[in-house]
């Protein structure tokens, strides 16, 4: 009986574990994240991001890096802002 409560308590953990990653872009799921999708994802996977990390000025730099070499849009301060505030919490390594 106790093995059983182990498994279905396990299988729980699991599942809700899993929910908190988007399906589409292996992206954890947080507020901005429809930023990072529209303006980010658009162009390649949310790997690109998984392996990286750093703090507010190391992805400061990979958005100004993206937009001179290779063809990111300007952004208003707002989508900038939430963009950054989303990975720098999530992907801060
Ligand atoms: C218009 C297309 C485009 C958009 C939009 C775009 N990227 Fe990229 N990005 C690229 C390309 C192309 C590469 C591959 C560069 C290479 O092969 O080295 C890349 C590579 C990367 C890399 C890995 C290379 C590195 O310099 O570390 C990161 C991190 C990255 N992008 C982050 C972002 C983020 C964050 C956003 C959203 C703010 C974004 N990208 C939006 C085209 C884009």
């Amino acid at each position: 009986m106790y093995k059983i409560k182990l498994l279905i308590l396990s299988m729980i953990l699991v599942t809700t574990l899993h929910a908190k990653v988007d399906t589409t872009t292996g992206l954890i799921i947080d507020e901005g994240i429809s930023d990072i999708k529209e303006h980010c994802t658009i162009c390649h996977t949310g790997r690109f991001i998984v392996v990286n990390g750093g703090k507010r000025a190391f992805w400061e730099g990979k958005i100004i890096a993206m937009q001179d070499g290779f063809g990111l849009w300007d952004l208003t301060n707002e989508q900038k802002d939430r963009i950054l505030n989303y990975l720098t919490k999530n992907y801060s390594k």
